[in-house]
């Protein structure tokens, strides 16, 4: 049901007037608030509404694992949580099949994080870029207070440059602002760091002696992060002999499957509707990962999508390589990660999760990531190009179509029996529910 009332002063109400006035919106309020209670925790409420804002409830996800990923030779059990059946399977088998072929191998590139000063100023380039020496101590010692802690632990401001965008937009310039956040993801230390700095900016334009009007006016349009990291870079890679490919698929010699393989690939690459759907299969992974360990996963996949159309056209993220029978498959994905500060440290589980990974490091962190997005990924293209996808997935998936039936133990497991051997769909398995009640 929809309102046309206004909740106003909403988040000024308790818990308790919030689930009670939305709750006039359903057609059963008092069953509404019963079950969204049944899901504040009984301990640890008080964390998760400090987390977010007017909370009414928690959402609780499944929280599974992916065993035996073998990365640079260390085991990892690593925790994933995602809403999609399947995907966790699809890890944990491309795991299992790479575990016994050298597992995954996996190098940090760069860990260059970026954020901007976005301002107008009616100025010319090359007069701005004279005044860069003069404002960086200034930059530096106006955000002091907040860099000592970061540089302490290895990282800070790294770079300042002028960047003019006059060709985009008439008088537009940015100040680009480079740093190292170490095992933080660094959001909140980065855009305080840029707020600073815009006001230095924006005085020293006023104040400069040696500028007339117009040159005096520099309005900040904004101060941000960017979530868009090139330089913050990870990379993936599987290798084996064709001959592991053998027994892929009954029906495919070895040749066949990467010959199929390298064309799913090169698919991805040539169409963009299909390269979303392949690159959405690395981030089953990867998202997962980074929801189980507390990272923020819209900022992860708006970085990777860039990512993938830096030269103006849309790519898979992953690339094929075949040579002197060496199948070689690799990903490269711009990953910011942390494992310090934000909700790794708040959420209880974020942390569990971190400790089921013998807490690692933001490099490591990063480097199991991209190796759960491309274990994901080769499990799809594998599936794809064999048996189809929906092989698995309904097989993964008919739990979820009992459990919409309700169905009783009894019923579950003869469903399961049932469909050893028949195709699953939502419509077949319904139609069998309803012959088996009847
Ligand atoms: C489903 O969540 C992901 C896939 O569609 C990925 C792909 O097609 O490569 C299976």
């Amino acid at each position: 049901m929809v309102t046309n009332k206004i909740a106003a002063g909403f988040s000024k109400l308790t818990k308790e007037e919030k689930l009670k006035l939305v709750s006039r919106n359903v057609r059963k309020p008092e069953e509404f608030i019963m079950e969204m209670k049944s899901f504040w925790h009984k301990e640890k409420q008080k964390i998760f509404d400090d987390i977010s804002e007017n909370t009414i409830s928690n959402y609780w996800l499944p929280f599974g694992i992916a065993p035996n990923f073998l990365i640079n030779n260390n085991i990892y059990h690593v925790p994933m949580v995602i809403e999609e059946s399947s995907v966790v399977a699809a890890a944990s088998g491309s795991a299992k099949f790479w575990f016994s072929r050298g597992g995954f191998n996996s190098r940090v590139i760069s860990t260059k994080k970026t954020g901007k000063v976005h301002f107008i100023w009616e100025g010319k380039f090359n007069n701005l870029i004279r005044y860069m020496d003069k404002l960086k101590p200034a930059f530096r010692e106006k955000t002091r207070h907040i860099t000592r802690n970061m540089e302490k632990r290895g990282g800070g401001i790294t770079d300042f440059e002028f960047v003019d965008m006059t060709h985009e937009i008439d008088n537009y310039y940015q100040l680009n602002v480079s740093f190292e956040t170490v095992d933080s993801m660094g959001a909140n230390f980065i855009n305080s760091c840029l707020e600073e700095i815009a006001l230095v900016l924006r005085d020293f334009f006023c104040s400069c002696q040696d500028f007339e009007l117009p040159e005096r006016n520099c309005s900040i349009i904004m101060a941000i992060l960017s979530n868009y990291t090139p330089d913050c870079l990870v990379e993936s890679w599987v290798e084996c002999e064709i001959g592991q490919f053998n027994k892929m698929d009954k029906n495919l010699t070895a040749h066949d499957f990467i010959w199929k393989f390298e064309n799913a690939v090169q698919i991805a690459n040539a169409d963009p509707s299909r390269g979303a759907t392949h690159n959405k299969g690395i981030f089953n992974g990867i998202d997962a990962v980074a929801i189980a360990t507390g990272n923020d996963f819209r900022a992860i996949e708006a970085n990777g999508h860039t990512y993938a159309c830096m030269n103006g056209k849309y790519k898979s993220l992953t690339e094929f390589k075949f040579d002197k029978d060496i199948f070689r498959y690799s990903l490269k994905i711009p990953l910011v990660m942390g494992t310090v500060g934000g909700l790794t440290s708040l959420h209880p589980l974020a942390r569990r999760s971190l400790e089921l990974l013998g807490n690692p490091d933001a490099r490591k962190l990063m480097q199991i990531a991209a190796s759960v997005g491309l274990a994901n990924n080769f499990s799809a293209v594998k599936s794809l190009v064999t048996k189809g996808i929906q092989f698995g997935h309904m097989k993964m998936h008919l739990l979820n179509i009992l459990n919409y039936h309700q169905v009783s133990e009894n019923e579950r497991q003869t469903a399961i029996e049932h469909f050893k051997t028949h195709k699953i769909s939502f419509n077949s398995v319904s139609e069998y529910i309803n012959r088996l009640r009847s």
